[in-house]
């Protein structure tokens, strides 16, 4: 569903939505329930590992998984109807994926983000409450190290595969600079640097979470080039000049004021002429109704922010106009490549021009936004 500059038409149809007419429709989408928590199950019973690379019967996978011979041949005959596990007479062995990712033996495993879903089963659980206060489950507890340091890794087992890709289809000529701000694991910031083998980067987190982006950037080829810089950049203004900062997956966590002074700072940090590339859940309607992603994770910051929610392209848009930014555009991706459906916006700064830079440095640093 691309976006068009200055066309906000709602799109006709989104393709992710199955519409809910009838009675039929709205049991079935309410009984949705049950795959999920089927895998969650599994994945609970940590299951793909204890099955590893052998075949199992269904007695003695159960002692091995501590399960009850029945709950575990139910469980197995759903994992196995959806390709998760093969069924050969009475043995079932692991798929791919349970091979792979969803195996804590694979160095392909993403457990972090694994566990980060699991446990949204029980938040969700909750959403009734969080509806009626409009207040998130429990406090923000962003600075608590274990906490920033595991969801951390979660935000990495999530976007490794998605980076690269993503990194290969933005353009960032004749940029030298690059900031990755709230980059976290630094993952997307070594995608750029491993396709622009001249850049320089920098990742901007709080601390914890920039030792889970050193301990990952030690293990890439690239990570050499890679820079860190601790900081609050709601609270206080970003360290540095950049000709690119890439700002992913962070607007959703705030309120439209709190984006609106993070925008004004970014601008501030840019060299003339730099971009700031904006990646996350954009509604792309001016009503805000799609694409149902987008309108799914608003629930996900209702239920971990205390002001976060997602934004319409249009409204973003204005916030960058009011930080200075002269030109804004959609960023588009093959479909099904990206991380989210019309996901990246481009916001370009004037170029230089004599004098200029000097001139909106100081009205910069002057901005009550800062
Ligand atoms: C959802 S994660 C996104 C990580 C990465 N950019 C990505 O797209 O996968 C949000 C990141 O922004 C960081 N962040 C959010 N608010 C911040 C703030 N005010 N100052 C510094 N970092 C912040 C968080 O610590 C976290 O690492």
């Amino acid at each position: 569903m691309p976006y068009v500059e200055g066309n906000h038409v709602p799109p006709t149809e989104d393709l992710s939505v199955q519409p809910i007419r009838s009675f039929e429709e709205f049991r079935d989408a309410v009984a949705a329930y049950r795959l999920p928590r089927i895998l969650i199950a599994a994945l609970e019973l940590d299951l793909f590992t204890a099955m590893g690379g052998r075949g199992w019967t269904i007695p003695t996978l159960a002692k091995r998984v501590r399960a009850s011979r029945r709950g575990l041949d139910i469980l197995c005959r759903n994992l196995a109807s959806v390709g998760l596990l093969r069924k050969q007479g009475v043995t079932y062995r692991n798929g791919p994926l349970g091979l792979g990712e969803l195996n804590a033996h694979s160095p392909a495993y993403r457990g972090a983000y694994l566990n980060l879903l699991k446990d949204h089963w029980a938040d969700w659980s909750q959403l009734t409450e969080h509806v009626r206060s409009g207040k998130p489950l429990e406090d923000d507890k962003p600075d608590d190290a274990a906490y920033r340091k595991a969801f951390t890794w979660a935000m990495h087992h999530r976007s490794m595969d998605i980076a690269p890709r993503v990194a290969a289809q933005v353009g960032l000529e004749g940029a030298k600079t690059f900031l990755d701000l709230g980059g976290g694991p630094g993952t997307y910031a070594l995608a750029f640097l491993a396709k622009h083998p001249r850049l320089q980067a920098t990742v901007a987190d709080r601390a914890p979470a920039l030792e889970v982006a050193r301990e990952i950037a030690e293990t890439h080829p690239a990570g050499k080039r890679l820079s860190y810089v601790a900081v609050d950049f709601v609270k206080r203004p970003i360290p540095g000049r950049y000709d690119v900062i890439w700002y992913s997956n962070v607007l959703h966590i705030y309120s439209p004021a709190e984006n609106q002074r993070v925008f004004h700072r970014a601008a501030a940090a840019l060299n003339p002429g730099g971009r700031l590339l904006i990646q996350d859940a954009f509604l792309q309607d001016v009503d805000g109704l799609h694409p149902q992603e987008a309108n799914l994770f608003a629930v996900t910051m209702l239920l971990f922010t205390r002001r976060g929610n997602t934004y319409t392209v249009r409204e973003t848009e204005a916030w960058l106009r009011r930080a200075g930014f002269g030109r804004v555009k959609p960023v588009t991706l093959r479909a099904g490549t990206g991380d989210w459906d019309g996901g990246i916006l481009e916001a370009s700064l004037p170029s230089a021009r004599p004098g200029s830079r000097a001139r909106r440095g100081r009205s910069a640093r002057n901005s009550p936004a800062r």
